[in-house]
């Protein structure tokens, strides 16, 4: 696939760069209490489950806890459901926004999925007052938009006829410094962990970077374009991402991604 077909979210695109997008999910379910996966009456959620690929690792890692995947994309969902078959692990249709579970989380698991909604660091602790004494909230947002793969974004944007139909366009919803979200949740939490980490990517193929970002950050942009512009965007933008990010003679592009984990446990 070259340019994006669609502007809906693109399950394919998405999981084509299933490894490198699963190291952090691991990375923040190395964090859990094995402990919390074992009492009755209660569930684990994978918030914006996506595809499920992530909600399905959770209920192999906790063999006796009921896994709950929430995705506001039936799309995504259709693709989960497609993959699963196991009564312990469903996955319902809900939007992060306005998050009711209906039945008591012990664990709330969320990998790339907050970034996407304005305003998330308020939900943190009304999230964390779902969950009982000793139940986790786990985070992973991107935290990349001060990297050349979100600059080129606007300044593709900016540089062809589509620039009225950009102007406001604001991609993903800003992800804060980790102090912040340190200091909202500190509080509620008998235990805290912030931290980021940088991965060096390592992405194949052609326009590489601009194929990564196509299913996530510059969605919204290829959202707002009619076929014809989309492509010439997409080609603007990839042209740009390509110069940035060179590919080397192993034909290997490293594309170094911050990302920011956040692990509470409530008092
Ligand atoms: C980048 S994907 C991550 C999927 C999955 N967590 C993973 O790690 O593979 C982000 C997901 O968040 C979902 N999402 C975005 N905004 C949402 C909202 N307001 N409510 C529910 N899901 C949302 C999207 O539909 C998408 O499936």
């Amino acid at each position: 696939m070259d340019r994006p077909a669609s502007t809906v979210w693109d399950a394919n695109l998405y999981l084509k760069f299933a490894d490198a997008r699963t190291r952090p999910a691991l990375d923040l379910m190395a964090r859990l209490d094995p402990a919390n996966g074992s009492r009755s009456g209660h569930a684990i959620y994978d918030l914006g489950c996506g595809a499920g690929n992530i909600s399905r690792i959770l209920a192999e890692r906790f063999p006796q806890a009921r896994v709950i995947g929430i995705d506001s994309s039936e799309q995504m969902l259709d693709k989960a459901r497609a993959q699963t078959a196991s009564e312990r692990l469903s996955f319902a249709k809900g939007d992060l926004a306005h998050f009711r579970p209906e039945i008591p989380p012990l664990i709330l698991y969320s990998n790339a999925a907050y970034q996407w909604l304005p305003g998330h660091i308020d939900m943190f602790p009304h999230l964390m007052k779902l969950l009982p004494s000793g139940g986790q909230l786990a985070i992973q947002m991107p935290r990349n938009h001060e990297a050349p793969s979100h600059a080129l974004m606007r300044k593709a944007a900016e540089a062809g006829p589509w620039r009225d139909k950009l102007a406001g366009i604001g991609g993903i919803a800003r992800v804060e410094d980790p102090a912040r979200y340190y200091d909202v949740l500190k509080p509620l939490s008998s235990e805290l962990e912030v931290w980021e980490t940088i991965y060096q990517q390592v992405l194949t193929g052609k326009d590489p970077v601009a194929q990564y970002t196509a299913s996530t950050g510059l969605r919204p942009f290829l959202e707002a374009l009619d076929e014809t512009e989309r492509g010439a965007f997409y080609d603007t933008y990839a042209r740009m991402t390509a110069e940035a990010y060179p590919t080397r003679p192993d034909g290997i592009t490293l594309f170094p991604f911050r990302r920011l984990f956040i692990v509470a446990r409530r008092t």
